[in-house]
């Protein structure tokens, strides 16, 4: 007996009952970004597995346990990418977009990994990002942040908040490790298995460690805050100022060091409480060494990305809901009724805003027709039959109106339907 094929654990279909409402998240947060002069960029979902392991770390989570590595048939090894900012980088170098330009740029796409599948947590997701390059002022911090704010206010999520650190320079937090090595090797023992290795390997992340025991002893550990260089200490300060003037509340977290390594100085995450274990919904900062790590002249650079599977089940969590429903349900009774439905549909599609309509094709009942009509959810159902055909006209019934149904010259369609309400006001 054969089996039935699946989609692969952890990645999902978004059914035509739920694009209505990724394609309105999608228009959101596209029109939001584009009001800040961002410009897209497209990039290939795979790449070089080279590009990661020298931008995201060999020792970090996503490199070590979590790429969907494969060769090619040329025996190239590549990867899904399982985020964008090391494509952006890379694209940016090859098509030289960061020589003596800023840029503002932003993607939106499915990343890759093999994580343990749980609610929010997915081995295909979606992201929508925002890289910017060569400004190193806290502005450029505040811009995003703000920009991301925006997104939660536009789409009426409330309960989100924004939780800051600041990473230092990269000399600075060389210094930090060693001193926080110094601290936690006192009690080696006391640390689980996975903060042991940590130690050798990336001793930062030791401080967002989950396990309760693990956590006292951090508590307890060095600030990365008392030691910053004096021109991070100066930017974190000026982005605070910043965000507190635009009114966007913050809290500081000194063990939010994120899982990537290529950051320095600010880094953000929004979280939520709604969502369970998976709560960050957006998560950020600066990573100003990376353009040169990857062989590119030295380049400010700081961005975001948000997890849209996270936000759509929030706002599923709020009720929020869009179908993209059709306007128009076109129904007829007899063929030479069906082929001039069908041009009479064109007609009406070439008017301005277009409308969404549906013609019934493959004849039916009468009866049929209309259980079709009300199950597209239109707001009208258009009927052609013999009669209207010989008369040119159309018999209109609003779906959701007590209104009686109405015969109209087919010339006077459009002035009826804009009559119903909800038809173009989308
Ligand atoms: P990240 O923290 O790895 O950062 O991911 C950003 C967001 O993507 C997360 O906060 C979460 O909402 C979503 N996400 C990550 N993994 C999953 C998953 N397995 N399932 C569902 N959602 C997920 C980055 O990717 C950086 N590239 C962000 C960045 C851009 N930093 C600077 N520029």
């Amino acid at each position: 007996m054969s089996t039935k094929i699946q989609s692969i654990r952890g990645m999902h279909d978004i059914l035509p009952g739920e694009s209505g409402l990724w394609q309105k998240l999608e228009a959101t947060l596209r029109e939001i970004i584009q009001s800040y002069g961002y410009q897209e960029i497209r990039m290939p979902i795979v790449e070089m597995t080279e590009l990661f392991k020298r931008s995201i770390g060999e020792v970090t989570d996503i490199v070590e346990k979590e790429m969907y590595t494969f060769s090619d048939r040329n025996g190239d090894s590549l990867t899904l990418r399982p985020e964008g900012t090391a494509c952006c980088v890379r694209a940016g170098l090859q098509h030289g977009l960061f020589h003596n330009q800023q840029q503002r740029l932003w993607y939106m796409g499915p990343m890759f990994r093999h994580e343990r599948p749980q609610k929010g947590r997915y081995r295909q997701f979606h992201q929508v990002g925002v890289e910017t390059y060569g400004m190193d002022g806290p502005d450029i911090d505040a811009e995003i942040i703000l920009m991301s704010g925006r997104f939660w206010k536009a789409l009426g999520l409330k309960d989100v908040t924004l939780q800051l650190n600041s990473l230092g320079s990269q000399q600075a937090r060389q210094a930090y490790r060693g001193i926080l090595v110094d601290y936690l090797r006192q009690y080696e023992d006391e640390l689980d298995a996975d903060s042991q290795r940590r130690l050798d390997t990336n001793p930062l992340r030791i401080l967002d460690s989950k396990n309760p025991q693990v956590q006292t002893i951090v508590a307890e550990a060095p600030r990365l805050s008392e030691h910053l260089d004096a021109e991070s200490r100066e930017h974190f300060d000026k982005l605070q100022d910043l965000l507190s003037r635009a009114g966007v509340p913050f809290e500081v977290n000194p063990s939010l060091v994120r899982g990537l390594d290529y950051y320095s100085r600010t880094v953000f995450e929004w979280v939520t409480e709604a969502l369970g274990a998976q709560g960050t919904i957006c998560a950020g900062g600066r990573y100003d060494a990376l353009v040169g790590q990857l062989g590119g002249r030295a380049t400010p650079a700081c961005g975001f990305a948000l997890g849209l599977e996270r936000i759509i089940a929030l706002l599923e969590q709020e009720q929020q809901s869009c179908q993209n429903a059709p306007h128009i349900y076109m129904a007829s009774m007899g063929d030479a009724a069906a082929e001039h439905a069908i041009l009479l549909c064109e007609k009406l599609r070439d008017q301005e805003p277009r409308l969404r309509v549906q013609v019934n094709c493959g004849g039916g009942s009468f009866k049929s027709q209309l259980k079709k009509a009300d199950k597209s959810a239109a707001l009208a159902t258009l009927i052609i039959g013999e009669e209207e055909l010989a008369n040119d006209t159309v018999v209109v019934k609003a779906m959701q109106q007590q209104v009686e149904q109405k015969t109209v010259p087919q010339a006077d369609i459009l002035a009826e339907i804009k009559q119903i309400p909800g038809i173009l006001d989308d």
